[in-house]
């Protein structure tokens, strides 16, 4: 095993965050949103886009994807620094990737108006999502790199 010196590894600390315009993080309580979306009719086209509904709906339990969905549009919230209310919540959408390899199904993120926005203003792009659920509990994790022409040198 090669030595790193501290002085290196600082300064690849400090180029992998300048890099980075924020993570978050966020967790749904299945239990607790099923219950949300069986007494609020109208709160899955409310929150959710067309794609998101069309989506989980092709999953084995359609609650679990949309928790999954919803935490996403949390964390990103967290990534930018901004909480509820910065934008409309199917302003953050959630994709799956097409085709037939191991990336079949990987969640992205798509922005659109106030969020879009707001990540401009921030330099934030692209992002980047992890999801995972069960019965309990689904988790959303996202990077927010900075991008590309908002870079230092
Ligand atoms: C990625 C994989 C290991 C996830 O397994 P899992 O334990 O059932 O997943 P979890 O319950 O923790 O998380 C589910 C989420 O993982 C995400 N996911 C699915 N496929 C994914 C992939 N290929 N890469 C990254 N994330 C993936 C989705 O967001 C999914 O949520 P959704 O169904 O609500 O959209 C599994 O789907 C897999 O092996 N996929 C490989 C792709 C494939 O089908 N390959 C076959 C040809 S090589």
């Amino acid at each position: 095993m090669s030595a790193v010196s501290p002085s290196a590894l600082g300064l690849w600390a400090e180029r992998g965050a300048a890099r980075l315009v924020g993570v978050g993080v966020d967790a749904v309580d299945v239990p607790r949103f099923r219950r949300i979306l069986g007494r609020r009719p109208g709160f899955a086209a409310r929150y959710f886009t067309e794609t998101e509904r069309a989506d989980a709906g092709r999953s084995v339990d359609p609650t679990e994807s949309l928790a999954a969905r919803f935490a996403a549009k949390e964390a990103v919230m967290k990534a930018l620094g901004t909480g509820l209310g910065a934008f409309a919540m199917t302003d953050v959408e959630v994709r799956r990737a097409p085709g037939t390899g191991a990336t079949r199904n990987a969640p992205s993120i798509v922005l659109h108006g106030g969020a879009a926005a707001l990540a401009d203003a921030h330099g934030a792009g692209p992002f980047h999502l992890s999801l995972t659920h069960t019965a309990e509990v689904a988790i959303a994790f996202v990077v927010a790199e900075r991008s590309s022409s908002c870079a230092p040198s």
